[in-house]
Protein backbone atom coordinates (compact mmCIF):
# COMPACT_ATOMS: atom_id res chain seq x y z
CA UNK A 1 0.00 0.00 0.00
CA UNK A 2 1.23 3.45 -0.82
CA UNK A 3 2.65 5.82 2.38
CA UNK A 4 0.25 9.11 1.98
CA UNK A 5 0.28 12.18 4.45
CA UNK A 6 -3.41 11.36 5.02
CA UNK A 7 -1.94 8.53 7.52
CA UNK A 8 0.30 10.93 9.07
CA UNK A 9 -2.07 12.50 12.06
CA UNK A 10 -1.41 16.22 12.97
CA UNK A 11 -0.66 15.21 16.22
CA UNK A 12 2.74 12.66 15.37
CA UNK A 13 5.66 15.44 15.38
CA UNK A 14 7.37 15.28 11.80
CA UNK A 15 10.95 13.94 13.41
CA UNK A 16 8.96 10.89 14.49
CA UNK A 17 8.01 9.89 11.21
CA UNK A 18 9.85 6.70 9.46
CA UNK A 19 9.57 5.41 6.23
CA UNK A 20 9.01 1.63 7.40
CA UNK A 21 6.52 -0.71 5.92
CA UNK A 22 6.83 -4.14 8.60
CA UNK A 23 5.04 -6.20 5.55
CA UNK A 24 7.87 -5.42 3.31
CA UNK A 25 11.27 -5.49 5.73
CA UNK A 26 13.32 -7.22 3.49
CA UNK A 27 13.66 -7.75 -0.29
CA UNK A 28 14.83 -11.05 -0.84
CA UNK A 29 16.47 -13.58 1.56
CA UNK A 30 18.28 -10.87 3.26
CA UNK A 31 18.09 -11.68 7.02
CA UNK A 32 14.83 -10.04 8.52
CA UNK A 33 16.02 -9.49 12.48
CA UNK A 34 19.20 -7.66 11.44
CA UNK A 35 17.35 -5.41 9.02
CA UNK A 36 14.79 -4.78 11.97
CA UNK A 37 18.03 -4.25 14.15
CA UNK A 38 18.66 -0.97 11.89
CA UNK A 39 15.38 0.45 13.78
CA UNK A 40 17.13 0.85 17.26
CA UNK A 41 19.29 3.50 15.30
CA UNK A 42 16.55 5.85 15.22
CA UNK A 43 13.73 7.07 17.54
CA UNK A 44 12.40 4.90 20.41
CA UNK A 45 8.94 4.99 19.28
CA UNK A 46 8.10 6.38 15.56
CA UNK A 47 4.96 6.70 13.36
CA UNK A 48 4.97 4.69 9.91
CA UNK A 49 2.47 5.90 7.59
CA UNK A 50 2.45 2.61 5.64
CA UNK A 51 -0.16 -0.24 5.97
CA UNK A 52 -2.90 2.90 7.41
CA UNK A 53 -0.30 4.44 9.73
CA UNK A 54 0.60 3.26 12.86
CA UNK A 55 3.55 3.80 15.51
CA UNK A 56 6.15 1.35 15.98
CA UNK A 57 7.52 0.64 19.86
CA UNK A 58 11.34 -0.43 18.99
CA UNK A 59 12.75 -1.06 22.18
CA UNK A 60 12.50 -4.14 24.69
CA UNK A 61 11.17 -2.65 28.23
CA UNK A 62 9.31 -0.10 25.90
CA UNK A 63 7.27 -3.64 24.28
CA UNK A 64 7.22 -5.35 27.25
CA UNK A 65 5.50 -2.10 29.35
CA UNK A 66 2.84 -1.93 26.43
CA UNK A 67 1.96 -5.40 26.41
CA UNK A 68 1.32 -5.92 29.96
CA UNK A 69 -0.50 -2.90 30.33
CA UNK A 70 -4.09 -4.01 28.87
CA UNK A 71 -6.04 -0.56 30.37
CA UNK A 72 -4.03 1.65 28.07
CA UNK A 73 -2.93 -0.18 25.39
CA UNK A 74 -6.28 -2.62 23.70
CA UNK A 75 -6.10 -5.97 22.06
CA UNK A 76 -9.33 -5.23 20.09
CA UNK A 77 -6.63 -5.58 16.91
CA UNK A 78 -3.72 -7.46 16.83
CA UNK A 79 -2.94 -7.66 13.50
CA UNK A 80 -2.18 -5.09 11.26
CA UNK A 81 -3.30 -3.71 9.16
CA UNK A 82 -6.66 -2.94 10.48
CA UNK A 83 -9.81 -4.42 8.55
CA UNK A 84 -13.02 -5.22 8.71
CA UNK A 85 -13.13 -8.82 10.34
CA UNK A 86 -14.73 -10.02 13.37
CA UNK A 87 -12.14 -9.88 16.74
CA UNK A 88 -10.49 -13.19 17.10
CA UNK A 89 -10.88 -15.12 20.23
CA UNK A 90 -9.48 -14.54 22.94
CA UNK A 91 -6.84 -12.62 21.59
CA UNK A 92 -8.49 -9.85 20.83
CA UNK A 93 -11.06 -9.72 23.37
CA UNK A 94 -9.91 -7.41 26.55
CA UNK A 95 -10.80 -7.59 30.00
CA UNK A 96 -13.75 -8.08 31.87
CA UNK A 97 -14.33 -10.59 28.93
CA UNK A 98 -11.35 -12.15 28.05
CA UNK A 99 -10.88 -14.33 31.46
CA UNK A 100 -13.94 -16.47 30.29
CA UNK A 101 -12.61 -17.03 27.24
CA UNK A 102 -9.08 -18.00 28.20
CA UNK A 103 -10.41 -20.47 30.61
CA UNK A 104 -11.95 -22.76 27.92
CA UNK A 105 -8.67 -23.45 26.28
CA UNK A 106 -5.99 -22.53 28.83
CA UNK A 107 -6.37 -26.30 30.56
CA UNK A 108 -5.75 -28.07 27.43
CA UNK A 109 -2.04 -26.35 27.87
CA UNK A 110 -1.26 -26.86 31.36
CA UNK A 111 1.99 -28.75 31.60
CA UNK A 112 0.73 -32.15 32.34
CA UNK A 113 -1.72 -32.06 29.29
CA UNK A 114 1.14 -31.30 27.13
CA UNK A 115 2.98 -34.31 28.90
CA UNK A 116 0.62 -36.75 27.72
CA UNK A 117 1.91 -35.93 23.79
CA UNK A 118 5.11 -35.96 24.50
CA UNK A 119 5.95 -39.62 23.77
CA UNK A 120 3.62 -39.14 20.76
CA UNK A 121 6.02 -36.61 19.35
CA UNK A 122 9.00 -37.96 20.39
CA UNK A 123 7.98 -40.81 18.43
CA UNK A 124 7.15 -39.38 15.45
CA UNK A 125 10.28 -37.06 15.55
CA UNK A 126 11.94 -40.35 15.50
CA UNK A 127 10.29 -41.96 12.35
CA UNK A 128 10.50 -38.71 10.32
CA UNK A 129 14.13 -38.58 10.69
CA UNK A 130 14.51 -42.34 9.86
CA UNK A 131 12.63 -41.30 6.40
CA UNK A 132 15.47 -39.35 5.41
CA UNK A 133 18.14 -39.82 7.67
CA UNK A 134 19.96 -42.53 5.11
CA UNK A 135 19.59 -40.01 2.47
CA UNK A 136 22.03 -37.67 4.19
CA UNK A 137 19.49 -34.35 3.13
CA UNK A 138 16.46 -33.31 3.60
CA UNK A 139 14.57 -30.52 3.09
CA UNK A 140 14.41 -29.43 7.36
CA UNK A 141 10.99 -27.12 6.25
CA UNK A 142 8.72 -29.41 4.53
CA UNK A 143 10.28 -32.74 5.68
CA UNK A 144 10.63 -31.82 9.60
CA UNK A 145 9.41 -28.34 10.64
CA UNK A 146 5.81 -29.03 8.54
CA UNK A 147 5.06 -32.43 10.34
CA UNK A 148 6.16 -32.68 14.14
CA UNK A 149 4.35 -30.07 15.23
CA UNK A 150 1.48 -29.68 12.71
CA UNK A 151 1.08 -33.63 13.38
CA UNK A 152 0.89 -33.36 16.63
CA UNK A 153 -1.84 -30.43 16.67
CA UNK A 154 -3.80 -32.21 14.05
CA UNK A 155 -3.79 -35.10 15.64
CA UNK A 156 -4.78 -33.23 18.89
CA UNK A 157 -7.59 -31.69 17.47
CA UNK A 158 -8.35 -34.46 15.70
CA UNK A 159 -8.16 -32.81 12.34
CA UNK A 160 -7.75 -35.30 9.03
CA UNK A 161 -3.79 -35.12 8.61
CA UNK A 162 -4.69 -35.23 5.06
CA UNK A 163 -6.26 -31.27 5.14
CA UNK A 164 -2.36 -30.89 6.41
CA UNK A 165 -0.92 -29.34 3.12
CA UNK A 166 -4.73 -27.37 2.94
CA UNK A 167 -4.27 -25.91 5.52
CA UNK A 168 -0.76 -24.64 5.18
CA UNK A 169 -1.61 -23.54 1.87
CA UNK A 170 -4.12 -20.48 3.77
CA UNK A 171 -1.88 -19.97 6.72
CA UNK A 172 0.72 -18.95 4.97
CA UNK A 173 -1.02 -15.98 3.04
CA UNK A 174 -2.46 -15.05 6.52
CA UNK A 175 0.87 -14.75 8.59
CA UNK A 176 3.15 -13.49 5.66
CA UNK A 177 0.85 -11.78 2.83
CA UNK A 178 1.87 -10.44 -0.38
CA UNK A 179 -1.64 -7.75 -0.37
CA UNK A 180 -5.07 -7.49 1.35
CA UNK A 181 -6.77 -9.38 -0.77
CA UNK A 182 -4.46 -12.29 -0.86
CA UNK A 183 -5.35 -12.56 3.36
CA UNK A 184 -8.76 -11.48 2.78
CA UNK A 185 -9.46 -14.97 -0.17
CA UNK A 186 -7.14 -17.30 2.45
CA UNK A 187 -9.01 -15.59 5.56
CA UNK A 188 -12.12 -16.76 3.45
CA UNK A 189 -11.28 -20.51 2.45
CA UNK A 190 -9.84 -21.01 6.11
CA UNK A 191 -13.05 -20.26 7.48
CA UNK A 192 -15.20 -21.66 5.46
CA UNK A 193 -13.20 -25.17 5.97
CA UNK A 194 -13.49 -24.37 10.19
CA UNK A 195 -17.00 -23.83 9.84
CA UNK A 196 -17.72 -27.35 8.39
CA UNK A 197 -15.82 -28.69 11.32
CA UNK A 198 -17.18 -26.90 13.69
CA UNK A 199 -20.88 -28.20 12.97
CA UNK A 200 -19.47 -31.59 12.34
CA UNK A 201 -17.97 -31.11 16.24
CA UNK A 202 -20.96 -29.67 17.42
CA UNK A 203 -23.03 -33.19 16.04
CA UNK A 204 -20.48 -35.43 17.10
CA UNK A 205 -18.48 -34.62 19.73
CA UNK A 206 -15.11 -36.28 20.57
CA UNK A 207 -12.69 -35.93 23.00
CA UNK A 208 -10.14 -33.62 21.05
CA UNK A 209 -9.22 -30.32 21.64
CA UNK A 210 -11.76 -28.86 19.09
CA UNK A 211 -14.92 -30.58 20.45
CA UNK A 212 -13.70 -29.89 24.25
CA UNK A 213 -13.45 -26.11 23.89
CA UNK A 214 -16.95 -26.20 21.69
CA UNK A 215 -18.29 -28.03 24.49
CA UNK A 216 -17.16 -24.92 27.02
CA UNK A 217 -19.38 -22.18 28.32
CA UNK A 218 -18.31 -18.38 28.71
CA UNK A 219 -20.42 -16.66 31.61
CA UNK A 220 -22.84 -19.47 31.78
CA UNK A 221 -23.88 -20.03 28.12
CA UNK A 222 -22.53 -22.12 25.47
CA UNK A 223 -20.62 -20.06 22.63
CA UNK A 224 -22.21 -18.62 19.62
CA UNK A 225 -21.57 -19.24 16.32
CA UNK A 226 -19.24 -16.36 15.52
CA UNK A 227 -17.30 -17.00 19.17
CA UNK A 228 -16.89 -20.96 18.07
CA UNK A 229 -15.22 -20.03 14.88
CA UNK A 230 -12.62 -17.18 15.95
CA UNK A 231 -11.67 -19.53 19.09
CA UNK A 232 -11.01 -22.28 16.65
CA UNK A 233 -9.87 -19.78 14.68
CA UNK A 234 -7.31 -19.00 17.08
CA UNK A 235 -6.60 -21.89 17.84
CA UNK A 236 -5.58 -23.52 14.87
CA UNK A 237 -4.16 -20.36 13.55
CA UNK A 238 -1.86 -20.16 16.31
CA UNK A 239 -0.53 -24.17 16.52
CA UNK A 240 -0.15 -24.45 12.90
CA UNK A 241 2.59 -22.05 11.40
CA UNK A 242 4.52 -20.77 14.13
CA UNK A 243 6.29 -23.52 16.03
CA UNK A 244 7.40 -24.43 12.35
CA UNK A 245 8.89 -21.37 11.68
CA UNK A 246 10.64 -20.55 15.02
CA UNK A 247 11.67 -24.47 14.32
CA UNK A 248 13.24 -23.46 10.86
CA UNK A 249 15.63 -19.92 12.55
CA UNK A 250 16.59 -22.89 15.29
CA UNK A 251 17.93 -25.28 12.53
CA UNK A 252 19.20 -22.77 10.39
CA UNK A 253 21.68 -21.50 12.96
CA UNK A 254 22.66 -24.40 14.22
CA UNK A 255 24.01 -25.53 10.75
CA UNK A 256 26.12 -22.64 10.49
CA UNK A 257 27.20 -23.45 13.84
CA UNK A 258 29.19 -26.03 14.65
CA UNK A 259 30.66 -25.30 18.10
CA UNK A 260 26.94 -24.43 19.65
CA UNK A 261 25.91 -27.70 18.09
CA UNK A 262 29.06 -29.55 19.91
CA UNK A 263 27.75 -27.77 23.26
CA UNK A 264 24.15 -29.30 23.12
CA UNK A 265 25.24 -32.79 22.21
CA UNK A 266 28.07 -32.66 24.94
CA UNK A 267 25.44 -31.21 28.03
CA UNK A 268 21.85 -31.98 26.61
CA UNK A 269 20.98 -30.49 30.07
CA UNK A 270 21.46 -26.88 27.96
CA UNK A 271 18.50 -27.18 25.74
CA UNK A 272 15.76 -25.97 27.53
CA UNK A 273 17.79 -23.21 27.89
CA UNK A 274 19.08 -23.25 24.12
CA UNK A 275 15.73 -23.17 23.38
CA UNK A 276 14.70 -19.81 25.19
CA UNK A 277 18.11 -17.97 23.43
CA UNK A 278 17.19 -19.09 20.27
CA UNK A 279 13.78 -18.09 20.73
CA UNK A 280 14.90 -14.61 21.86
CA UNK A 281 17.50 -13.93 19.11
CA UNK A 282 14.96 -14.99 16.37
CA UNK A 283 11.63 -14.03 18.02
CA UNK A 284 9.00 -14.33 14.97
CA UNK A 285 5.88 -12.29 15.85
CA UNK A 286 4.81 -8.88 15.07
CA UNK A 287 1.55 -8.09 17.19
CA UNK A 288 -0.12 -4.68 17.64
CA UNK A 289 -2.11 -3.22 20.50
CA UNK A 290 -4.45 0.03 19.95
CA UNK A 291 -4.48 2.72 22.20
CA UNK A 292 -7.28 2.62 24.70
CA UNK A 293 -6.97 6.60 25.94
CA UNK A 294 -5.04 9.41 24.82
CA UNK A 295 -1.40 8.90 26.86
CA UNK A 296 2.18 10.06 26.96
CA UNK A 297 4.36 7.78 26.40
CA UNK A 298 8.29 8.11 26.88
CA UNK A 299 7.27 12.01 26.01
CA UNK A 300 5.48 11.04 23.12
CA UNK A 301 1.80 11.78 22.98
CA UNK A 302 -0.09 9.06 21.21
CA UNK A 303 -4.20 9.22 20.77
CA UNK A 304 -7.40 6.78 21.43
CA UNK A 305 -7.25 4.62 18.45
CA UNK A 306 -3.70 4.79 16.92
CA UNK A 307 -2.44 1.21 16.79
CA UNK A 308 0.86 0.48 17.91
CA UNK A 309 3.13 -2.26 16.11
CA UNK A 310 5.52 -4.29 18.03
CA UNK A 311 7.88 -6.82 16.72
CA UNK A 312 9.16 -9.23 19.54
CA UNK A 313 12.72 -9.49 17.90
CA UNK A 314 12.90 -5.84 18.82
CA UNK A 315 13.10 -6.42 22.50
CA UNK A 316 15.09 -9.64 21.91
CA UNK A 317 18.06 -7.82 20.02
CA UNK A 318 17.68 -4.34 22.15
CA UNK A 319 21.25 -4.20 23.96
CA UNK A 320 19.61 -2.34 26.83
CA UNK A 321 18.09 -5.62 27.29
CA UNK A 322 19.88 -8.09 27.14
CA UNK A 323 23.90 -8.05 26.67
CA UNK A 324 25.89 -8.81 23.52
CA UNK A 325 22.11 -9.36 22.27
CA UNK A 326 23.13 -10.39 18.50
CA UNK A 327 25.27 -12.74 20.27
CA UNK A 328 23.76 -17.02 20.77
CA UNK A 329 24.88 -17.91 24.46
CA UNK A 330 22.85 -20.88 25.57
CA UNK A 331 24.12 -20.24 29.10
CA UNK A 332 22.58 -16.40 29.19
CA UNK A 333 20.82 -16.65 32.13
CA UNK A 334 18.27 -14.19 31.42
CA UNK A 335 17.39 -15.99 28.09
CA UNK A 336 13.72 -15.97 28.58
CA UNK A 337 12.74 -12.87 29.42
CA UNK A 338 12.10 -12.14 25.55
CA UNK A 339 8.30 -11.57 24.45
CA UNK A 340 8.46 -14.30 21.81
CA UNK A 341 5.19 -15.52 23.65
CA UNK A 342 4.00 -11.97 24.37
CA UNK A 343 3.50 -10.62 28.06
CA UNK A 344 0.89 -10.13 30.29
CA UNK A 345 -3.14 -11.34 30.26
CA UNK A 346 -2.68 -12.42 26.31
CA UNK A 347 0.88 -14.63 26.64
CA UNK A 348 0.77 -17.66 24.91
CA UNK A 349 -0.95 -20.38 26.38
CA UNK A 350 0.50 -22.94 23.48
CA UNK A 351 3.82 -21.96 24.70
CA UNK A 352 4.08 -25.24 27.06
CA UNK A 353 3.54 -27.29 23.75
CA UNK A 354 6.00 -25.30 21.42
CA UNK A 355 8.83 -25.56 24.17
CA UNK A 356 7.96 -29.07 24.41
CA UNK A 357 8.52 -29.52 20.82
CA UNK A 358 11.67 -27.19 20.63
CA UNK A 359 13.32 -29.97 23.52
CA UNK A 360 12.14 -32.92 21.62
CA UNK A 361 13.27 -32.00 17.94
CA UNK A 362 16.57 -30.44 19.43
CA UNK A 363 17.28 -33.81 21.32
CA UNK A 364 16.22 -36.18 18.98
CA UNK A 365 17.99 -34.33 15.86
CA UNK A 366 21.19 -33.54 17.26
CA UNK A 367 21.37 -37.61 18.55
CA UNK A 368 20.95 -39.01 15.14
CA UNK A 369 22.38 -36.08 13.23
CA UNK A 370 25.30 -34.26 15.32
CA UNK A 371 26.88 -32.93 12.06
CA UNK A 372 24.97 -30.98 9.63
CA UNK A 373 25.34 -27.62 7.53
CA UNK A 374 23.44 -26.17 4.77
CA UNK A 375 23.20 -28.28 1.41
CA UNK A 376 26.18 -27.04 -0.52
CA UNK A 377 25.01 -25.08 -3.10
CA UNK A 378 21.67 -25.06 -2.33
CA UNK A 379 19.65 -21.37 -1.37
CA UNK A 380 18.06 -20.80 1.98
CA UNK A 381 14.50 -18.91 1.65
CA UNK A 382 13.22 -16.73 4.13
CA UNK A 383 10.05 -14.54 4.20
CA UNK A 384 9.26 -12.13 6.57
CA UNK A 385 5.62 -10.63 7.53
CA UNK A 386 3.36 -10.80 10.86
CA UNK A 387 5.63 -14.01 11.05
CA UNK A 388 9.33 -13.95 9.85
CA UNK A 389 9.57 -17.49 8.70
CA UNK A 390 12.25 -19.97 7.02
CA UNK A 391 10.51 -21.16 4.14
CA UNK A 392 12.94 -23.76 2.41
CA UNK A 393 16.18 -25.51 4.61
CA UNK A 394 17.84 -27.58 2.44
CA UNK A 395 20.23 -29.85 4.83
CA UNK A 396 23.24 -32.38 4.43
CA UNK A 397 25.60 -34.56 6.50
CA UNK A 398 27.65 -37.63 5.68
CA UNK A 399 24.77 -40.38 6.36
CA UNK A 400 25.99 -43.38 8.57
CA UNK A 401 25.83 -46.88 7.69
C1 LIG B 1 6.72 -20.63 18.72
C2 LIG B 1 5.41 -20.81 18.80
C3 LIG B 1 4.44 -19.74 19.18
C4 LIG B 1 4.60 -18.39 19.21
C5 LIG B 1 5.84 -17.59 18.86
C6 LIG B 1 3.36 -17.81 19.67
C7 LIG B 1 3.15 -16.47 19.88
C8 LIG B 1 2.02 -15.93 20.48
C9 LIG B 1 1.88 -14.56 20.84
C10 LIG B 1 2.90 -13.47 20.58
C11 LIG B 1 0.66 -14.42 21.43
C12 LIG B 1 0.07 -13.19 22.08
C13 LIG B 1 -0.60 -12.26 21.14
C14 LIG B 1 -0.91 -10.97 21.86
O1 LIG B 1 -0.41 -10.69 22.98
O2 LIG B 1 -1.64 -10.16 21.29
C15 LIG B 1 0.02 -15.71 21.40
C16 LIG B 1 -1.24 -15.95 21.88
C17 LIG B 1 -1.89 -17.12 21.66
N1 LIG B 1 -1.33 -18.29 21.18
FE1 LIG B 1 0.58 -18.58 20.64
N2 LIG B 1 2.46 -18.80 19.88
C18 LIG B 1 3.07 -20.01 19.60
C19 LIG B 1 2.51 -21.25 19.68
C20 LIG B 1 1.18 -21.48 19.91
C21 LIG B 1 0.55 -22.75 19.86
C22 LIG B 1 1.27 -24.07 19.55
C23 LIG B 1 -0.78 -22.55 20.12
C24 LIG B 1 -1.94 -23.50 20.17
C25 LIG B 1 -1.92 -24.73 19.89
C26 LIG B 1 -0.97 -21.14 20.36
C27 LIG B 1 -2.17 -20.54 20.69
C28 LIG B 1 -2.32 -19.24 21.11
C29 LIG B 1 -3.58 -18.65 21.57
C30 LIG B 1 -4.92 -19.36 21.65
C31 LIG B 1 -3.31 -17.33 21.91
C32 LIG B 1 -4.28 -16.27 22.46
C33 LIG B 1 -4.14 -16.17 23.97
C34 LIG B 1 -4.93 -15.03 24.61
O3 LIG B 1 -5.28 -14.07 23.94
O4 LIG B 1 -5.18 -15.13 25.82
N3 LIG B 1 0.24 -20.52 20.23
N4 LIG B 1 0.88 -16.61 20.83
Amino acid sequence: MPATNQTIPAHVPPERVVDFDFLHVVKGDADPFLTLKRLHDGPDIFWTPHNKGHWVATRGEDIRRILSDHQTFSSRVIFLPAMERPRIIPAEIDPPHHAAYRALIQPFFYPNAIASWADEARQLATSLIDDFHAKGECEFIADFALQLPIIIFMKMCDLPLAHREMLLDWVGPIFRPQGETDIQEARARFNAYLVDVIAARRAHPGSDLLSKTLAGTVEGRPLNDMEALSITNSLVLGGLDTVASSMGWMALFLAEHPAHRRQLIDDPKLIPNAVEELLRRFSIPTIARIVAKDVTFNGVALKEGDPVLMSACMHGMDERSFDNPLEVDFRRADARKHSVFSQGIHRCPGSTLALAEFKIFLEEWLRRIPDFGIKPGAKVKTGSGIVHSVLSLPLAWTPVA
